[in-house]
């Protein structure tokens, strides 16, 4: 029988499409935890975990999975005991051998019945009401304390840009922080932009969803408590790639983390060898949509390349970093992210090799 649910061919859109993410992220969570495993690379030495609300390491999500214990065992009582009358009802009512076909007693207007099928529902949503309240509260007024890091994060079509103003790093689809000590916080402020739709941040093991939405500022805090990378993936569909639009928050010792950050200050590598490469590319159109800090690349539609080598996927995460897919990339970006906002650069192939040894340079 065709229903409201399989009529249109919307419905089985969507539903591929929510497929499609979920498998995307599984995916994405496998690989990598076999490129992070702890002999596997020699930047990250983080774990991946998978992404679940019930594993959280950050205040946030803490709280968030405190919330839907709470929810779900209210809720899971109410199905209970409706489902246990339900079936009560259907075996101990269910028509007999001998029964003589009459209705049974007909009860209209029982102002008991009536007040209790009314107030009791309206009390148990008051009560989710009032405990969901309490804890966005409880989420949202923390107020920052001294040693808090800034970082801006801007969605765009299908990547993340993350901007450290205080720090002048600019990357991108890979949120470095240090890991926070619950006896002395150093928790990560993150405002969140959209250069253009509106996509929603969502990293379930450090914090609830937000949406990221164009001329509005949103704000959300994480204070990740273990060290180890951690993926998410924009939670509000966005375009064709909305599934491809993965991130990974490396959380790592202070140390760790200040090693990351001056490296990521520190300006281009302007290497000899790549000279060829970095003068071709700054004679191609690359320069209007991605930025090389301290080179005439100052584009601002794709992400910064400063230190592309030191990221750990391109697409954001929907391929490796390695060599062969950088060249591949760089040669028809569709062939790899379908839809990718890149134009192919139908190189030759020698430009092709000139240019992806000089990418390649960039660590
Ligand atoms: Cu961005 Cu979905």
């Amino acid at each position: 029988m065709k229903n409201q649910f399989s009529a249109g061919t919307g419905e089985t859109e969507a539903g591929r499409l929510t497929l499609e993410t979920a498998w995307r992220l599984l995916l994405f969570a496998t690989t990598m935890t076999v490129l992070t495993a702890p002999n596997a690379t020699a930047g990250g030495n983080e774990a991946v975990q998978t992404p679940s609300i019930f594993a959280p390491v950050s205040t946030p999500a803490y709280l968030t999975r405190e919330l839907t214990w709470i929810v779900l065992i209210i809720t899971g009582a109410i199905f209970l005991v409706v489902a246990g009358l339900t079936v009560y009802a259907i075996m101990r009512f269910r028509r007999r051998r001998g029964d003589d076909g009459r209705e049974p007693p007909q009860v209209y207007g029982s102002l008991q019945i009536e007040l209790a099928w009314t107030v009791v529902p309206i009390l148990i949503v008051v009560v989710l009401f009032l405990v969901t309240t309490r804890y966005i509260f409880a989420i949202e007024g923390r107020p920052p304390v001294p040693e808090t890091l800034e970082v801006t994060i801007v969605g765009h079509q299908w990547w993340w840009e993350i901007r450290y103003p205080k720090l002048g790093i600019v990357t991108a689809n890979e949120l470095h922080v240090p890991v926070s000590d619950p006896a002395h916080p150093t928790p990560t402020f993150i405002t969140l932009q959209s250069a253009d739709v509106i996509h929603s941040f969502w990293i379930p093991q450090l914090a609830g969803k937000m949406d990221v939405i164009p001329n509005k500022t949103n704000r959300i805090w994480i204070d990740p408590q273990k060290p180890g990378g951690y993926v998410g993936q924009c939670a509000e569909y966005c375009g064709l790639q909305h599934a491809g639009m993965l991130l990974i928050v490396a959380v790592q010792s202070k140390e760790d983390f200040a090693k990351w950050a001056a490296q990521q200050r520190a300006p281009a590598r302007n290497d000899a060898e790549v000279q060829a490469g970095r003068e071709l590319f700054s004679s191609l159109s690359c320069i209007n949509c991605h930025a090389v800090r301290g080179t005439a690349a100052n584009g601002l539609f794709g992400p910064d390349l400063t230190h592309l080598m030191s990221r750990r996927t391109i697409g954001a995460g929907v391929i490796q970093n390695t060599p062969e897919n950088i060249r591949s990339w760089i040669d028809d970006p569709a062939s790899l992210k379908p839809g990718a906002l890149m134009p192919a650069m139908k190189l030759s192939r020698d430009d092709l090799d000139k240019v992806t040894a000089y990418l390649l340079a960039l660590r």
